[in-house]
């Protein structure tokens, strides 16, 4: 899908690759409606590409009923969702423990998703056009291992894509999930890594990750990529899972 003057709304887009995708969709001509929970982000980047915002927790399905009137009464009907908002918490390696993590990372990973398509997908369907994006992680197919709640939740964001795109692709729907691995923003540097750590030299900068997403919009790709590691890992799966468990598990645990 070609992006100019479509309207695209962008949750988590106050910081991060949510605010570097407002700045580079809006270049290719997107109307884009900003949505985060930190409201004085929200106004920044809103005033940044000269359009609107709203700041609200996106796992309240009301909210994210809200942000959508705002872009119908703005714009127009909405042309593509894109579910981006995410947190992944502390480094726990081998932590199961309910740490309010579980409810959250359901919450904001599946059920925001989730209140998304049910918001758009009527107008989408009758329009026989329309874009839901998600962004899980390349945890979804490769395993956190330091980040239970985190891994699982975001694999269950890639299955929902998937659930959309096999339900709604003959409608005309488009469904990309994009599935990376470390990018540098506060998410990950909130990880505090030591100075040199490999995540840091391999992570990519935001304005590289919307670059890659934009051109898999433009393919409509169902998965999403920013490395080998996710085709890497499902193929590894699908060809012995023991080994790839064994090889996958931490030699401190
Ligand atoms: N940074 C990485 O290394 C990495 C790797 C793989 C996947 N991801 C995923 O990429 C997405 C974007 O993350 P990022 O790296 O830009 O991190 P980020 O922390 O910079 O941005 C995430 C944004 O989501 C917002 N947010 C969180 N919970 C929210 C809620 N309940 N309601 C509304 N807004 C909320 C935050 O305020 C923040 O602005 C997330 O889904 C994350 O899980 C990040």
């Amino acid at each position: 899908m070609e992006l100019d003057g479509k309207v695209v709304v962008v949750t988590g887009s106050g910081h991060g690759i949510g605010a570097a995708f407002a700045r580079r969709f809006t270049s290719e001509g997107a109307k884009v409606v900003v949505t985060d929970q930190d409201a004085t982000a929200v106004t920044a980047v809103a005033a940044e590409i000269g359009s609107v915002g709203l700041a609200c927790d996106i796992t309240v399905e009301e909210n994210v009923h809200n942000v959508a009137e705002l872009a119908r009464s703005t714009y127009g009907e909405i042309d593509v969702w894109y579910s981006n908002a995410g947190f992944s918490g502390p480094r726990q390696p081998g932590e199961l423990s309910d740490n309010g993590l579980w409810d959250l990372g359901w919450n904001l990973h599946v059920m925001s998703h989730v209140y998304a398509a049910r918001e758009v997908l009527p107008s989408m369907l009758e329009r026989g056009d329309g874009y839901l994006l998600q962004t899980s992680s390349v945890t979804a197919v490769t395993t956190q291992i330091e980040k239970a709640s985190y891994t699982v939740t975001k694999a269950a964001a890639l299955s929902l894509a998937e659930w959309l795109a096999v339900n709604y692709r003959p409608k005309g729907i488009k469904v990309s999930c994009f599935c990376p691995g470390p990018m540098l923003t506060q998410m990950l540097l909130s990880n505090n890594f030591p100075e040199g750590h490999p995540v840091l030299s391999m992570a990519l900068r935001p304005e590289e990750v919307a670059e890659l997403v934009l051109r898999g919009i433009g393919a409509e790709r169902f998965l999403i990529v920013d490395s080998d590691s996710a085709l890497g890992a499902l193929r590894a799966k699908a060809d012995d899972y023991d080994a790839w468990v064994d090889a996958t598990a931490h030699p401190s645990l």
